[in-house]
Order: C-alpha cells, then structure tokens, then sequence
C-alpha cells in the first residue's frame, strides 16, 4: 500500500494501516529523510502495539513497485480564510505530477484520492492515470458523514455508534448531509431533532473542515481524515464490498454527467464496483445537482 505525503494526514494513515495490518506500507514525500524517518518511528512502534506490517520510508515512486492501492494526501493544506478551491491550481499541478510517477511504477494500484480540492483532484487523477473509473475513488464522504453523525450524537446524547447518515455532494461547503434518510437505530432523526436544530447541525457539518482549520490555525484535520481513506482501504483491500459514500465519476446517475461527486457506492476489490441511485427527495436532489455543477466548473478550470 502506497501512501503519498508524509505530512499529518499521510502518516497517521500510514500508522493505521499498520496497525490494521492490512498490508506493508510505503510512505513517499519529496522531503528527503521525513518519510524514512517516519516509516522508521512506525517500525519501532510495531513491537510495542503487536502489528509486523513493514513500513519503508521513499522519496522516489520506484518503490511503490507492485502497490495495490496508493492513498494519495499530497498537497497544500487549507489556512485560515481559504476554500478548499483556492487550492486548485498548485494541488491540481502537484496531483498532475504525483499521479504520473504512480502509474510509472505501479499501474494495476487502485487510486484513493484525499488530496483537496477533493472532487477536482479525482478528475485530474483519472484523467492524468488513464485508468478506468472504478480504480480512482476519492475520499470525502466518508470524512463529511463522520462530523455529521458525531454532531447528531452529540445533540442526542447518544452513541455515534447507532447514528445512520450519509453525505452526498462536493466535499465543499455544497455538501449535501441528508435529512431525509439519517436515523438514529432505525428511528428517523426527524422524528427526535426539530426541523431547526438539525438545520444548525447541517450547517455545521457543511464547515466542519473549516472549524478544525480555524482551530489550529496551521494545518487541517488528521484524524478524521486518515481514518476515513484506511476505512475505504480496507473495504477495497479485503473486498468487504461496504457502502460508503465516495467521490466517483457520475454519468447519468442522479441527472449528474461526466463530474467527480460524492455518492453511496459500493467499495470492493474492483475499486467502486456499484453506484447506488437512491430516492432523495427535491431539495436534497437540487442540492446534489447544485453541488455537482459547482464541480464541473473546477473541472473546467484544470483540464
Ligand atoms: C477537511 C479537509 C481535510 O475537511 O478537507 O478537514
């Protein structure tokens, strides 16, 4: 397994992918010795945590030689005030460059993408990788439907572990967190969250990236983020064949062509074996269309 950039977000996956054993690890930045050093730190925490996968440390793609997936997280990271979108032009040339060395050395690997702006940087890969639709996959959905659930659960006072939601859409602030479908054990969180109050939750799902970003005022989140590619990792490297909401390529599905959005898909050993068409009612289907429109204009921009 292949995972580009060393920085936060690229090592704390390397760490979990390690620890779930799911494979051996190569960790690649172009800082010289970061990534070996990290790798090396990971090694040595390997007898105290109990897991022998063996994580390597590069600066080439040479090294990524064989890889099955390659989670890719390189780029810059939001400041303050930033869109996501403002990161267009220097991560989609940093995208452009990484992708190429990746299929160089390692063209059968299954791309999943968390470099931002999320849903332009899985166009570029695909266009870049010429592999076919189902090998790139991006991960925000994942991420966006985390902070929402975790936001329902705190409302209510009740375990995450039964919140049922998912978010569709741009990982940007067009995400759509669906009303309609998320439940708490079955029972519709409608029936236990005023109409309000679960528009404020909503909202602060849409900026959950954004909240974190003005937090730590030097970086964007880690954990949530690395713990989502390795779920989607995992699902794909065992074939557990779960429906995750994932970025992928649209054409038709939801009245959405030939743009990157996120959608409930089902994540095998083919990358996105399945897309799911579910019934969303008016709003949450304008929403998705909105959101897929804004997508196409980024894509415009770099292709
Ligand atoms: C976030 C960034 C990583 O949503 O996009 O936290």
């Amino acid at each position: 397994i292949g995972v580009i950039g060393g920085g936060f977000v690229g090592s704390t996956t390397a760490q979990r992918l390690a620890e779930k054993e799911l494979g051996d690890v190569v960790l690649v930045d172009i800082v010289e010795g970061m990534p070996q050093g990290k790798a090396l730190d990971l090694s040595q925490a390997g007898p105290v945590c109990g897991y022998d996968s063996c994580v390597t440390g590069a600066n080439d793609y040479a090294s990524l030689a064989g890889a099955d997936l390659v989670i890719i997280t390189a780029g810059m990271p939001r400041k303050p005030g930033m869109d996501r979108s403002d990161l267009l032009k220097i991560n989609g040339e940093i995208q452009q460059k990484v992708v190429s060395g990746i299929m160089e050395y390692a063209p059968e690997a299954t791309l999943v993408i968390v470099s931002n702006p999320l849903d332009v940087m899985c166009f570029v890969a695909h266009q870049v990788s010429g592999l076919p639709k189902n090998k790139v996959v991006g991960m925000a959905g994942v991420l966006d439907t985390a902070r929402y659930r975790t936001f329902i659960a705190m409302e209510l006072g009740c375990s995450h572990k039964d919140i049922q939601a998912m978010v569709l859409g741009g990982h940007g602030d067009s995400m759509v967190p669906l009303t309609s479908t998320a439940s708490v054990s079955g029972i519709p969180v409608q029936q236990l969250i005023s109409p309000e109050r679960l528009e404020e939750l909503v909202h602060r799902t849409r900026h959950g990236g954004a909240e974190i970003v003005n937090l730590l005022k030097t970086g964007s989140a880690y954990f949530a983020p690395s713990a989502s590619a390795v779920a989607m990792a995992e699902s794909i490297l065992l074939d557990q064949k779960r429906v995750l909401p994932c970025c992928s390529l649209l054409d038709g599905q939801y009245g959405i062509d030939d743009t990157w959005v996120g959608v409930p898909a089902v994540l095998g050993a083919n990358g996105v074996e399945k897309i799911l068409e579910v019934e969303l009612n008016k709003t949450e289907l304008d929403a998705l269309q909105s959101s897929a429109s804004s997508v196409h204009e980024g894509q415009g921009e770099v292709a």
